[in-house]
């Protein structure tokens, strides 16, 4: 089998191919592979005898069928059985099949993946042809630096979406997440972040999404952003297990440019979609559930997920994750919501009641935050944006007072300021994926601001007459 390989290899010309064959077959878990038998088949899972004590959970198994070689993963160890579950359900198995140890599933990025949609077996689904095959493969279940050894997360940058960029704004290696129920607009935010400019690389996980969403994504809001971009992508119909794997497939290619040096936008949409594939697979594997029928792996996976972003080591690049949460029915308490907000270093919180004012992004200022806002912002702005969220404040807590008619102009100064300008300043935020990135969201704020000044201000009128 190795023969023939390398065979191939020297023939074709490959000599590539061969380091990348040789450095493999140089790890020892390639060259003796323990095997055992099925013991078990049920819809889910297999059970396999004769590897317990050669595997641990979360490595992968191999099963050679009439179909060819299916890929699962070892999701629960007994000390006569395993439990595997099937990268690809419906594969034909049968009682006393062979099942080898494969070890920690490896992906081998390239930089020719830049402008390629693959699946969560790293395989192209664009229609472009091969991918090329890196020389390191990396296993994605690797674990994040250690703490102590990371650079600090202290450089701002500019996403182009003005509600972000002056309410909460971001740093470079920061995480985090977009929160909203269902077609309020994350997918959309998502597409308009996709596009900020300070990034070397963007690797975009899309998890569970209906199909057509995906093409829409990746064609229409990309765009020329597509040549360093590379999509994981695994659609609602397909396994749970692909599933899960996608963001983790992700975010190792993020890693293998965040050492290059690059700095990397790492995007995943949705984490909760995330959530529910690795609560079908443990379902399957016996685990009982612990809140809200969420198993406690979730709550082990989701934090090692976003961990793995942030800064690299010093002298590497960095990872800036923006992930989406679904919150089903407006319940922030969801067990998901909740614990991903613990992890993250911001959220942004939209409204569906913007949604349906027509304010897009329907991003709310006064509840959306980024623990980081403050290496971002200089003095003066940190100032002003605290100025501008009183007066929304203000603004918001009188609506309906003013709506019935409770309130007179000019018995406080404050509220009518806040009357004055918090729509203009809506009006600013509002912003379409098919605009053009905002490149100083402060200057427009500010130029709309003095507009408005002037239109309401006679003597100005008068002095430019
Ligand atoms: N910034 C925006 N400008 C205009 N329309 C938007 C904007 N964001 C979202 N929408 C509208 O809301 C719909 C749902 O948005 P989507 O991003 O798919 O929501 P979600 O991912 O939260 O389910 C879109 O099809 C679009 O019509
Ligand atoms: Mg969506």
């Amino acid at each position: 089998m190795m023969e023939a390989a390398i065979l191939d290899a020297v023939n074709g010309g490959k000599l590539a191919q061969l380091a990348g064959l040789s450095a493999r077959y140089a790890d020892p878990a390639f060259s003796v592979a323990h095997g055992g038998h099925v013991r078990t088949i049920a819809a889910g899972h297999y059970t396999v005898a004769g590897l317990s004590k050669h595997v641990r959970l979360g490595e992968f198994v191999a099963h050679r069928s009439a179909t060819g070689i299916h890929l699962g993963e070892v999701v629960r160890v007994e000390p006569d059985i395993i439990y595997v579950c099937p990268i690809e359900p419906g594969e034909p198995i049968g009682i006393g099949d062979t099942v080898i140890r494969k070890g920690a599933f490896r992906v081998a990025p390239d930089n020719s993946w830049c402008g390629r949609t693959i699946n969560s077996l790293g395989e192209p689904i664009d229609g472009k042809g091969p991918v090329g095959r890196g020389l390191h493969p990396r296993s994605i279940a690797n674990t994040a630096p250690p703490s102590m050894t990371r650079s600090r997360v202290e450089k701002g940058f500019r996403t182009g979406v003005r509600a972000i960029d002056i309410f909460s704004p971001l740093c470079l290696g920061q995480r985090l997440g977009i929160f909203a129920g269902s077609g309020v607009g994350k997918s959309t935010l998502l597409s308009m972040l996709a596009r900020a400019d300070s990034f070397d690389k963007v690797v975009i996980a899309l998890v569970g999404e209906r199909g057509r969403e995906v093409r829409e994504f990746i064609e229409d809001t990309l765009g020329e952003h597509m040549s360093k971009s590379i999509a994981v992508v695994a659609t609602s119909d397909e396994s749970p297990m692909l599933r899960k794997m996608a963001p983790l497939v992700a975010i190792t290619i993020a890693e293998h440019f965040r050492d290059q040096g690059d700095n990397v936008l790492f995007i995943a949409d949705s984490v909760t979609r995330f959530a529910h594939a690795i609560r079908e697979v443990a379902v399957a594997a016996g685990e009982p559930p612990i809140a809200r029928g969420y198993p406690a792996s979730v709550f082990t996976e989701l934090p090692r997920l976003l961990e793995r972003a942030g800064p690299g080591v010093e002298g590497t690049g960095t990872i800036t994750a923006i992930i989406s949460i679904l919150v089903d029915g407006d319940n922030h308490n969801d067990p998901i919501a909740d614990s991903t907000r613990g992890i993250l270093d911001g959220h942004i919180v939209l409204e569906r009641s913007l949604a349906e004012e027509g304010r897009y992004p329907p991003i709310n200022p006064l509840s959306s935050i980024s623990r980081l806002a403050r290496k971002a912002w200089t003095e003066d702005q940190e100032k002003l944006v605290s100025r501008l969220k009183s007066l929304v404040h203000r603004y918001e807590e009188t609506r309906d007072l003013r709506l019935i008619g409770g309130y007179r102009a000019g018995s406080d100064p404050d509220l009518d300021m806040a009357i004055k300008q918090v729509p203009v300043i809506y009006e600013v935020l509002k912003q379409t994926p098919g605009e053009k990135p905002a490149l100083d969201a402060y200057a427009d704020l500010a130029n709309a601001l003095r507009a408005a000044a002037g239109q309401g201000n006679p003597q100005s009128a008068i002095a430019r007459r």
